[in-house]
């Protein structure tokens, strides 16, 4: 699994907090428990001292033990436990008290011959206390065992108490401070996602530093070498822009030039063989010449090159209907049936004509160069306002739909003349213009359907007046 910062974070800093703050509570439980056992066995030990001072008065005034019967209401009063007591010689006898209680062995190392322990009587847990007790009376030595026992009502609700009281306030103070630290840890990386939000959104042809002003001293580092990097990729992409436009301005002349002697000398009356020479080398030279073209547009049209638009008002209705009938001669050459269609009312959009016109020239130029003879061609101008150009030919395949966009990507199996930049050309036309490119299958699943979406012009009055 991938290391996460995030994830070591939390693991470190809520695990040890958790286990830390549950051991505490814990601990501090059990401590609070043991404080309370000790004082209800106390308060035991004095219903044990005074049971046996009764015994006691009683064994010296009439020689036997016989207590009063309101030991259990006074001595051993209580509204929420049940008590027990036994009186019993050293033999195990029972001399007074109800003898419920189980005898214990009691280690005579025991401090004081006491001993606390559990019973059960009726079912039910009894905290017992186990006292021996030794006197002289007439010469004659007497051991007493006094057992008294109550049952665990009072200790279990003070545990009980304990707990809501305690660690209920405890859990949630925990359930807080792990609130916290996830907090904490997601406001300690925001600035990373920041960071990493601003790297997603950027265009692959955006090359200026990253300029995120909150992040951390620890990652500015990172991110200086992240912008010189940009700063040395953007002079290796401007060198190699630069390198395209001057190669492809100094091919032009040249191959107009060599256009132009072509088809003079193939106006001449020329022997059989030195005609078709002459007319390879037009063909050659045409698709020449369309490569350059391509590529000059290219990079014209890099991003960035939006300082240079000349921006105007157009009606897209007037402009499609112009660039589509310079196309017929064309496409009637390759018995294509084309066909504009624009509605009633001017569509205006702000463009530069030029570019648009590559664009258009784009979208029509492969329609009637991968449709097959036979096959219809519409341009399109519809609500939005969007420019179409939907065609009947081989379409284009779903998992080719996103690619055919980028330079050089041609569909495998096209046999036809191409560069692959058509269409990198018409998307950055269309970025420039804030527009968007859309290619679907065309209405009846068959043919491709081109669709480029412009932004709605801003009209500089409201359309709905208040
Ligand atoms: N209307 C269409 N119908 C079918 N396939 C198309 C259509 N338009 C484009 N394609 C496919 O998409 C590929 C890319 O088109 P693109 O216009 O970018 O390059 P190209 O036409 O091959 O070369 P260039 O336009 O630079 O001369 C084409 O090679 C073709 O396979
Ligand atoms: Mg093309």
């Amino acid at each position: 699994m991938r290391k996460s910062l995030r994830r070591t974070l939390l693991l470190w800093l809520l695990v040890p907090l958790l286990l830390l703050f549950s051991l505490g509570t814990v601990m501090v439980y059990q401590l609070a428990l043991n404080y309370s056992e000790d004082a209800y066995d106390r308060a035991l030990h004095d219903s044990a001292s005074d049971i046996l001072f009764l015994a006691k008065e009683s064994f010296k005034n009439k020689g036997r033990i016989e207590l009063p019967h309101s030991v259990h209401e006074i001595l051993l009063a209580d509204q929420y436990d049940k008590t027990y007591f036994s009186i019993l010689d050293k033999h195990g006898k029972l001399l007074a008290g109800d003898g419920r209680l189980s005898v214990p062995v009691i280690d005579s190392d025991d401090e004081d011959g006491t001993a606390y322990y559990d019973d059960v009587i009726n079912d039910e847990e009894i905290r017992v206390i186990a006292t021996e007790f030794n006197m002289t009376e007439d010469g004659q030595q007497h051991t007493w065992r006094i057992l008294v026992g109550e049952t665990r009502n009072k200790r279990d609700g003070l545990a009980r108490d304990i707990l809501t009281g305690f660690v209920v306030p405890q859990a949630i103070i925990i359930l807080l401070a792990a609130g916290l630290v996830v907090l904490g840890v997601r406001r300690g990386l925001a600035p990373l996602e920041e960071l990493r939000e601003s790297l997603t959104h950027r265009s692959h042809n955006d090359m200026r530093p990253l300029n995120t002003p909150n992040v951390p001293v620890e990652v500015q580092p990172l991110m200086r070498e992240i912008n010189g990097l940009l700063v040395r990729l953007e002079s290796v992409f401007e060198a190699q822009k630069r390198f395209i436009a001057d190669a492809a301005h100094q091919l032009r002349t040249p191959l107009a030039g060599l256009t132009a002697q072509t088809d003079l000398a193939r106006a001449q009356d020329n022997p059989p063989q030195t005609q078709h020479a002459l007319d390879q080398i037009k063909i050659v030279s045409t698709r020449l010449n369309h490569a350059v073209s391509q590529l000059l547009s290219l990079a014209r049209n890099e991003p960035g090159a939006d300082k240079s638009l000349n921006l105007q008002a157009l009606d897209l209705n007037e402009f499609g209907r112009i660039a589509t009938l310079e196309w017929i001669e064309q496409a009637i050459e390759r018995n294509i049936d084309l066909g504009f269609d624009a509605p009633s009312t001017p569509s205006i959009i702000t463009a530069d004509a030029m570019r648009l016109r590559e664009l258009l020239d784009n979208l029509i130029d492969n329609a009637l160069r991968y449709c097959p003879p036979g096959s219809r061609v519409t341009v399109r101008i519809g609500n939005g306002p969007t420019l179409c150009v939907e065609d009947t030919g081989p379409g284009i395949p779903e998992e080719e739909r996103t690619r055919i966009f980028d330079r050089f990507h041609r569909l495998l199996g096209t046999d036809t003349d191409g560069n692959g930049l058509g269409l990198a050309i018409v998307k950055e036309i269309a970025d420039l213009h804030g527009a968007v490119v859309e290619v679907e299958a065309a209405a009846g699943g068959r043919g491709a359907l081109f669709r480029v979406r412009f932004p709605a012009a801003r009209s500089p009055t409201p359309r709905f007046p208040a």
